[in-house]
């Protein structure tokens, strides 16, 4: 410390500037951590064959439209950023919504997104709804890509009682019979509705 009145003229005291080593390193921190999020959001694009877009609220409400008046529960296969589940369990609050997202800066995002919401009626996991083992309950919902529905199916196959609904967002499932197939009026996409048990197309 020693005394400078051309850079410290009101103590007279120079205290030499952090400053100048702490910016550029606050803005390399700043660099490195936006690439580390982009890159994990990236990586498990590509892992999981699913990029993390989410339904607007024009979808989000045609989709709603389609959840049976008596639902009890709804798991969303690859909640995202939370769009669609938060807003089933705000516009039903009848319904326990489940929401199961596998990409880490998505799912921790829905999960803060959730407690501003503050939905009792609302669970989002982290896990892959291909290894999920419980029942998805009474209607699942997904927005997913044509390259992981093979799976979809799959899964609710085996894990989805008889009478279940399922609501796809534009992909529909190899092998199964909608009984629905409904443009949105949203945009380009259809809704795929299936019922369990009902969903085998017929020899
Ligand atoms: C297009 S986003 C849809 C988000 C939300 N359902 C909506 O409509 O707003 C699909 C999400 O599914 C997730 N996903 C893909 N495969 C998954 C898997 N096997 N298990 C869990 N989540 C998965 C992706 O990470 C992505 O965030």
């Amino acid at each position: 410390m020693g005394t400078c009145s051309a850079c410290c003229p009101v103590a007279g005291v120079c205290i030499p500037d952090r400053n100048i080593f702490r910016g550029p390193m606050t803005d390399l921190s700043v660099l490195v951590f936006t690439g580390v999020i982009l890159a994990l959001i990236a990586i498990y694009a590509v892992r999981l064959r699913v990029v993390p877009m989410p339904s607007l609220a024009a979808a989000r409400a045609e989709i709603i439209s389609y959840i049976p008046s008596d639902t009890k529960t709804v798991t969303d296969f690859g909640s995202g950023w939370g769009d669609l589940a938060i807003n089933i369990a705000r516009h039903r609050p009848d319904i326990a919504v489940t929401g199961i997202e596998l990409s880490p800066v998505p799912y921790a995002i829905s999960r803060m997104r959730a407690v501003l919401a503050a939905k009792p009626n609302l669970t989002l996991i982290r896990a892959d709804f291909r290894k999920i083992d419980r029942e998805p309950g009474d209607v699942v919902v997904c927005f997913l890509d044509p390259r992981v529905m093979g799976d979809v199916g799959d899964v609710l196959d085996q894990k989805m009682r008889a009478g279940g609904i399922v609501i796809s967002r534009a992909f529909a499932i190899p092998g199964w019979q909608a009984f629905g197939e409904v443009p949105m009026k949203s945009g380009s996409d259809i809704l795929y509705l299936y019922r369990v048990g009902k969903h085998k197309a017929e020899a």
